[in-house]
């Protein structure tokens, strides 16, 4: 029997939002349940945005249900939020969301269900505007942000907030990295373009090529022969900020997947050492470096305790991309949003304090420590270079601008949106 894209879509939602599994690990988990490739797209649609509008919808049904499904049918209640989605974001016709979702209710063995599902969404589309206006008024259904999330961008950046949220809603572009060891960016261009693939060339990013829709990149022309990764543009600043020179000793202390790891080696020939803490993580770095044809010394080990792994040479470049809130990726990772609590704020802080003290004494006297978060929360981007300055005598600021973007503190902060790109924090030290 044919598998409901729509009961599995609630089911693995529920996971999502009530039992706190990531989106990707239950999307490698469906996915292989659904034979068509039209099947598998309509459920990562459903779920990216179920959970990235799940605090909207979620918000909803607490004004259409007199009893709340949350705890005792939780596939259900999934569903009903995946139903509003269709009709208010996927733009799907009503008629046809309608009934498809009264039909997974049955296809979740709920028929006794199917009829509450009917009445919930036709109750819906009745009292839609008021109920809008109602969702309107709360701060968390508003922009589908938690409250403590909604009033720390509120804080830190007052003017951007409603921007900021507005833009994490929204589906973002594909970006490609060429691999100018491969390729030349404007034959890469030719490629994708004689494949059908409106790709053009970012404006001030050297290597970026941005396509205005995800696709599977595995189907791209020279993916399999390493022509190019996928990295947002706002993560390829990082290699312009290096300003590497062949034989140059590097340390990319928070290394996987080994994104930005790649980039620096494809610009120069230095001699790189990749570290990562996570050991099923640090086997990607690993993947990535043979696919585009690059080499680096990979090490387990933990960046805040440098002793056990580092063999005394000191670096003439550290990159550190810490471990953050992810705050400034939304967009990209839409199930973040609903794992993250604020207390992880100071605990990821801490972390990114103990991190950076524990590599800076690495650094080579001239050398530059970049540091880099996708977060665009202050706590984790200017208060840590604040921190840094503080606790160290020789350390000196870089200043850079970029053209998107603004100053904040001793680095630069891109908000998500800015240049169309993913909210990234970046400062840069160097070692006097
Ligand atoms: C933001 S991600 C790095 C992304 C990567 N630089 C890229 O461009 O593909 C941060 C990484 O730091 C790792 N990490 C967390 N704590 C760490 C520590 N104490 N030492 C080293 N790596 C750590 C995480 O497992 C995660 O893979």
């Amino acid at each position: 029997m044919s598998v409901d894209t729509r009961a599995l879509a609630a089911e693995a939602l529920a996971e999502i939002a009530l039992r706190g599994a990531s989106l990707r690990e239950v999307m490698e988990r469906s996915a292989p349940k659904l034979a068509d490739s039209r099947d598998r797209a309509l459920l990562m649609a459903l779920l990216s945005d179920g959970a990235r509008w799940w605090l909207r919808f979620d918000a909803a049904l607490d004004l259409l249900l007199d009893k709340p499904l949350r705890r005792k049918e939780p596939a259900v209640h999934a569903l009903l939020v995946l139903g509003l989605v269709q009709l208010e974001i996927l733009q799907l016709q009503d008629y046809a969301a309608v009934a498809a979702t009264v039909e997974a209710a049955r296809a979740l063995r709920r028929p006794q269900l199917a009829g509450l599902v009917n009445a919930v969404l036709r109750r819906w589309q009745r009292e839609r505007e008021t109920l809008l206006t109602r969702l309107d008024a709360d701060p968390q259904a508003r922009h589908a942000h938690p409250a403590w999330l909604a009033a720390t961008l509120a804080r830190d950046w007052p003017e951007r907030a409603e921007a900021v949220m507005a833009a994490d809603n929204q589906e973002p572009p594909l970006m490609l990295r060429a691999n100018r060891r491969r390729i030349e960016r404007d034959a890469l261009i030719e490629r994708l373009r004689a494949a059908g693939h409106d790709a053009q060339a970012h404006a001030w990013l050297r290597d970026a090529i941005a396509l205005p829709h995800s696709t599977d990149v595995t189907r791209l022309p020279g993916f399999a022969e390493g022509a190019f990764a996928v990295q947002d543009g706002a993560a390829q600043v990082a290699a312009d900020l290096a300003e590497l020179r062949d034989g140059q000793r590097v340390l990319d202390a928070c290394a996987a997947p080994g994104g930005k790891t790649c980039h620096l080696l494809e610009r120069a020939a230095v001699e790189l050492t990749a570290l990562e803490l996570d050991p099923a993580r640090a086997a990607r770095i690993g993947q990535n470096l043979d696919r585009l044809g690059l080499e680096a010394q990979v090490l387990i080990g933990d960046a805040s305790t440098p002793r056990a792994w580092w063999n005394e040479q000191r670096y003439e470049r550290i990159l550190v991309d810490a471990p953050c809130s992810a705050t400034g990726v939304l967009r990209r990772r839409p199930d973040v949003r609903l794992h993250r609590r604020e207390q992880d704020i100071a605990a990821l802080s801490t972390l990114q304090r103990r991190i950076v003290s524990g590599l800076w004494p690495l650094l080579a006297r001239g050398g530059r420590l970049i540091y880099v978060t996708c977060s665009v929360l202050r706590a984790e981007n200017e208060a840590l270079i604040d921190f840094l300055l503080e606790a160290t005598v020789d350390a000196r600021v870089l200043p850079f601008t970029l053209p998107v973007g603004q100053a904040a503190g001793h680095g630069w902060q891109i908000l998500p949106g800015d240049g169309d790109l993913d909210g990234m924090y970046y400062a840069v030290l160097e070692k006097i």
